[in-house]
């Protein structure tokens, strides 16, 4: 890494493009507090020696820098300030809000939390701070004063970095004074408790409100709640946390020129925040992501949730702010990184738009609850394996260099959102064992075995210049948002649409007509009856592919069918069809095929689209980063066995291994190739 990286000194880092230019980034979060002061300048010099570019501290300091109420002590925080100034290396300033001290819920215990059964979350952990409430918000803000005041201008300060994780175990909170903000939110929203009656269905089951008091967050209910109160809470939570971010960030702003962002997280088992309505706030998209080995296939997770940042970001590089150098300590088993799986998951981050990586954390903490997680520096210090893999790491992006700046080229595009998501995982749906993201997962990891980058766009953005859009179970749909889906088909593009999509308004209203409702004209199908399967049922299909988790009777009005039910509730009957649209083709497919079956499903849709094919299977990255000048072919291979790519043909400069390609190449069993691709090489 270069020791100063150039990063902007503008309020508006989004104008500039590729932000952070120079290198890719190194950087990892540092808790200094939670050392001997005698350590720090041992950590500095050690991370002079790795090549640390940016640092991010002060993420968790209000207790420090705050130790009683409304006496300060900032002398820590300037000394480490200093020292990583004096070491060239850059500041991502938290404000320090993240967790508040002890005696602020002593004296305040207002501001906790408290779940749907009234049970109030206590400090002792992290994040215990009611997102509603005004004296939390007042509390942090008087401290992010103090601190932009003081560093706004400091030389070292490269970014601003908003609390932590907002909304990672505070996202809803159902205390009166939550209440009482979620009433306002829906009086903005609505206007008149008439209209919310409306919206809401509450003339099912005795449940409408005669006066705005009687509105309440849905808190535990003896029955099933009400799915439309559920949605809007989900969305007034969401906006809440982005209010707290916005209101931190209005300081910032007036008191510094730096950037300002905080640290998303786009990831499986995070639900409650709708990020394409924050990304307008952001000067940067960062993003934390860790393998989450609770899943089926952590790997193919994060390949989605970097194409999905890489959305956030509107195309442009991104910043990974949290990873892990290996394991983390809040899963039930936290699992080693194999042999090479940082280089090869670093570079998968980077392949799908990452230029700048940051590690949480430098140090390995010797106490407290991630005594375990892996760090840059293990607590075995910088003599052992743990340390070489760090310096071999940042090695690695040193080489990476002519990465920066490129873009993922992409010509498949996914409709995706989490107010969709929201709204399609309800209790009382026809099956809960259609999962939303799962099942958007399963397209996005067909096509990545078939060597096909997928761009992630907001539902009712404009899908022009996509050759391939794939539209997962978008169950409430707004009227725009159906419309680009058509207007991509109209304009030439092969839309796949798929199971308990169009069926519902934004509202979560069901649209009357016939299902799919929304698509019903563009797909040439009616669907009359929704017939779900059991969980360990699968059914045919005539063609010789398997489906699981959904059936359902179907007619065809102008479509094609291509495929039929042979057995289970709906034999007979269509299971995928075509329907001709303008100068495309709108695909549907009435159950969740199983592997191979949506893989050939897939493999038909990119020859309709004129999309090439690499068929590297499961575990293999193919991604291209490009800019006027240069194409670069990433080839990352997780598998134990080699891979054979024969396009892109890999002709050029290999900057994982230093030396030259000629391709068709065999990638080695967990190995990568970044080819820089000569002119021969375009595929
Ligand atoms: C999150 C948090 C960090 C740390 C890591 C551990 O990303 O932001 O403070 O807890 O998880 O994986």
């Amino acid at each position: 890494m270069s020791l100063t990286p150039a990063l902007p000194r503008t309020a508006d880092a989004a104008l500039v493009p590729g932000w952070p230019t120079g290198s890719i980034l190194l950087g990892c979060d540092y808790n200094p507090e939670q050392w001997d002061r005698a350590i720090w300048r041992d950590d500095i010099r050690l991370m002079r020696e790795l090549g640390v570019d940016l640092v991010a501290i002060n993420i968790f300091g209000w207790a420090h820098l705050e130790p009683r109420d409304g006496e300060f002590d900032f002398s820590g925080l300037d000394e480490i300030m200093s020292l990583l100034h004096e070491a060239g290396i850059r500041v991502n300033l938290g404000t320090g809000t993240a967790s508040p001290p002890p005696w602020l819920s002593r004296l305040h215990p207002e501001i906790l939390p408290r779940d749907r059964d009234g049970v109030i979350a206590y400090p002792g952990g992290r994040q215990a701070w009611c997102p509603s409430s005004p004296v939390f918000r007042a509390r942090a803000l008087a401290l992010v004063e103090r601190v932009a005041e003081r560093y706004g201008e400091h030389p070292a300060l490269a970014l601003w970095h908003v609390s932590n994780e907002l909304g990672c175990h505070n996202a809803y909170c159902y205390c009166d004074v939550s209440a009482e903000a979620f009433r306002g939110w829906l009086r903005a929203r609505y206007g008149s408790i008439e209209a919310l009656n409306a919206a809401w269905g509450t003339a099912f089951w005795s449940q409408r409100y005669s006066e705005w008091a009687d509105v309440l967050p849905p808190r535990t209910t003896l029955s099933a709640g009400n799915p439309a109160q559920k949605l809007d809470f989900e969305r007034f939570s969401s906006d809440e946390q982005l209010a707290h971010y916005r209101a931190e960030a209005e300081v910032l702003r007036r008191r510094s020129a730096a950037p300002v962002t905080t640290n998303l997280m786009v990831t499986d088992h995070i639900r409650a925040l709708d990020y394409w309505s924050w990304t307008g706030d952001l000067d940067v998209i960062a993003n934390d992501h860790y393998l989450d080995h609770r899943l089926a296939d952590p790997l193919a997770e994060l390949a989605f949730s970097a194409d999905l940042t890489r959305g956030l970001a509107d195309g442009a590089p991104w910043m990974l702010m949290e990873t892990s150098t290996s394991a983390v300590s809040w899963q039930p088993v936290n699992h080693a990184k194999r042999e090479g799986e940082l280089a090869r998951t670093v570079l998968g981050h980077v392949a799908r738009g990452a230029d700048s990586i940051c590690f949480f954390q430098w140090r390995a903490s010797q106490r407290g609850a991630e005594k375990f997680h892996s760090a840059l520096l293990p607590h075995a210090g910088a003599a052992g394996p743990g340390w070489q893999r760090s310096v071999e790491l940042s090695a690695l992006l040193d080489r990476l260099e002519p990465v920066v700046g490129t873009r993922v080229e992409a010509r498949a595009a996914m409709v995706i959102g989490w107010q969709e998501r929201w709204a399609a995982e309800v209790d009382t749906h026809p099956t809960q064992l259609l999962q939303y993201l799962p099942e958007a997962r399963r397209y996005h990891a067909a096509l990545r075995a078939l060597g096909v980058t997928v761009d992630m766009v907001r539902p009712g953005d404009d899908l022009a210049g996509y050759d391939l859009v794939v539209v997962p179970t978008l169950y409430s749909v707004t009227d725009a948002a159906a419309a680009s889906i058509a207007r991509a088909a109209a304009d030439g593009a092969t839309v796949l649409v798929t199971p308990f999509s169009g069926l519902a308004d934004e509202q979560a209203a069901i649209r009357l007509g016939g299902y799919p409702g929304a698509f019903r004209d563009l797909l040439g199908i009616v669907v009359d009856e929704l017939r779900p399967l059991a969980a360990d049922d699968r059914v045919a299909l005539e063609g010789g592919a398997t489906g699981v988790i959904w059936s359902e009777a179907l007619r065809t009005e102008h479509a094609e069918v291509l495929d039929r039910f042979a057995t289970g509730p709906a034999a007979g009957q269509p299971a995928v069809t075509r329907a001709a649209h303008g100068a495309g083709a709108a695909w549907y497919v009435a159950t969740a095929l199983e592997a191979d079956g949506l893989r050939d499903l897939m493999r038909r849709l990119c020859g309709e689209a004129g999309i090439p094919v690499i068929e590297v299977g499961d575990d293999v990255d193919v991604v291209v980063r490009s800019a006027d000048d240069r194409r670069i072919a990433f080839v990352i291979n997780h598998r134990d066995e080699p891979v054979e790519i024969a396009s892109p043909a890999l002709i050029g400069l290999d900057l994982v291994a230093g030396t030259a390609v000629a391709g068709p190449a065999t990638i080695v069993p967990a190995g990568g190739v970044v080819a820089v691709l000569s002119e021969r090489s375009e595929p």
